[in-house]
């Protein structure tokens, strides 16, 4: 039964009186969305607080005025929800984000694309011949490429400190619940050492770049922070770049995985990114050792596009009303969140020929859907500052796979998608064994 709105609210189900929603959504998340929207529409009421929103137009919106009626910084496990100091974080946050922007720009990427190959490389062949767990292997791999584009030969330490951030916020990212932070609970202690101990390390790397270059701050992402901001206290050039790690690390890793899923289970496909690879158009006359080049290989940056629609890794993105703001027909109140939800828009028949299909071919031929609903990346203000690195990374290293690995998977069949955190397949495993070329 739709719950009895005031006027103005989106219309939603009611749910238990005690647990409304939770656990609906706890035990199938996608699916009760899913029954959500095509019950009461692109906009709904999740509870008191929560809309959901499933319109491109509308999501675009919500996000093109984050900074203006919406925040996004709501601290982690911070109950108060105090909006004004989220807003006083943006701001800071947009001014080291411009700074750092020309250092992650798609001429920038594409100088790490030799090095990205080489860290796939190492990563793939150190355990090749064994079946393991994707996503680790991918988290490695993104976090030595994402650890490096930072700090180059000072790099050293960092992916372990990723690691253990990562492994220490698995337990939010598993539930719907949280705990104030203030309560002395095992997981936060947990969470804000491993979040510490990274800080630490990476305001020692800054300060120790700026006492031994003097004038030359180094070619990699933190000299160019450097130098675009001489005068950037140390304690922001490391968060600047904390966050850069933190969105360069776990979410490739998780729209990788996804793309090995697939390759598992399409060996023509492997063929054929194969084939492109060793052709001209990739390597050039000696494929097994001439560079890769992520800008001509226009079939695996249509897998990783495809995989990235079917697959969007920030399935969900959270806004904070800052003020009471209108939404579309709706309105909301200060402190209300809204949930955009890429997965639903990608999959949604309105905007996409046969939705559901694996289908590459369609980023071949022109824009194969209106801009506004395909939104891996997010958009605004806030749109993903990583993304044209991304974008490299995740093509070279599908086509070095299928370039120079066989794939084997024991349960690409049977492994579902996990509406978590991340959207990865949960628990998907292979073996990468090298071909002879
Ligand atoms: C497939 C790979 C990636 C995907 C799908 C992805 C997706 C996204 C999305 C959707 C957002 C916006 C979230 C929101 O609006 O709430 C975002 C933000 C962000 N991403 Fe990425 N990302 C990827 C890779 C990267 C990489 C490689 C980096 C690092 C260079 C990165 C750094 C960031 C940062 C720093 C933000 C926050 C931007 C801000 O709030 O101003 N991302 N990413």
């Amino acid at each position: 039964m739709a719950r009895q709105e005031a006027p103005g609210r989106p219309p939603g189900p009611r749910g238990h009186w005690l647990t409304g929603n939770t656990r609906a959504y706890e035990a199938d998340r996608i699916g009760f969305l899913r029954r959500c929207h095509q019950e009461y529409g692109d906009v709904f009421s999740y509870d008191e607080q929560t809309v959901f929103v499933i319109d491109p137009d509308l999501t675009h919106e919500v996000l093109t005025r984050t900074g203006q009626s919406f925040v996004t910084e709501l601290a982690p496990f911070d109950m108060r929800r105090d909006l004004d100091e989220a807003a006083a974080q943006a701001a800071s946050w947009m001014s080291a984000r411009r700074a750092v922007w020309p250092g992650l720009n798609r001429s920038a990427a594409a100088a790490s694309d030799r090095r990205t190959v080489e860290i796939l490389d190492a990563v793939v062949t150190d355990g090749a011949g064994r079946e393991a767990d994707v996503l680790t292997t991918m988290r490695a791999f993104t976090a030595q490429a994402i650890a490096e584009y930072c700090f180059g030969a000072d790099a050293d330490g960092v992916p372990a400190l990723l690691h253990e951030v990562i492994h220490a916020t698995k337990p939010f990212t598993e539930s719907s619940y949280e705990f104030p932070a203030w309560l002395p609970v095992p997981r936060h202690r947990h969470f804000f050492r491993a979040y510490r101990r990274l800080t630490d390390a990476l305001t020692g790397i800054v300060r120790r770049r700026r006492a031994a270059n003097g004038r030359d701050p180094g070619d990699d992402l933190l000299g160019a922070l450097l130098d675009a901001d001489p005068g950037m206290p140390d304690g922001t050039v490391a968060s600047t770049l904390h966050s850069i790690l933190m969105g360069g690390h776990g979410v490739p890793a998780a729209g990788l995985t996804s793309v090995v899923w697939e390759l598992a289970r399409r060996p023509r496909l492997v063929g054929e990114l194969r084939a492109e690879a060793n052709g001209p158009a990739g390597g050039g006359p000696e494929p097994a050792t001439a560079p890769l080049s992520a800008a001509r290989l226009p079939l695996a940056e249509a897998v990783v596009r495809e995989t990235l629609r079917l697959y969007p890794p920030a399935w969900l993105m959270t806004r904070t009303a800052r003020t009471a703001a209108g939404l579309g027909d709706w309105s909301l109140g200060p402190g209300d969140d809204v949930l955009l939800n890429a997965y639903l828009i990608h999959r949604d028949p309105r905007w996409w020929r046969r939705p559901d299909d694996f289908d590459p071919a369609r980023w071949l031929s022109g824009r194969p859907a209106p801009g506004a609903a395909y939104l891996p990346f997010g958009a605004g203000p806030r749109v993903c500052l990583g993304s044209a690195l991304a974008l490299r990374q995740l093509t070279l290293a599908t086509a070095r796979l299928a370039q120079r690995f066989a794939i084997e998977s024991p349960n690409a069949s049977s492994v579902t998608l996990e509406f978590m955190g991340r959207l990865a397949p949960a628990g998907l495993r292979a073996r990468f064994t090298p071909i002879r070329q």
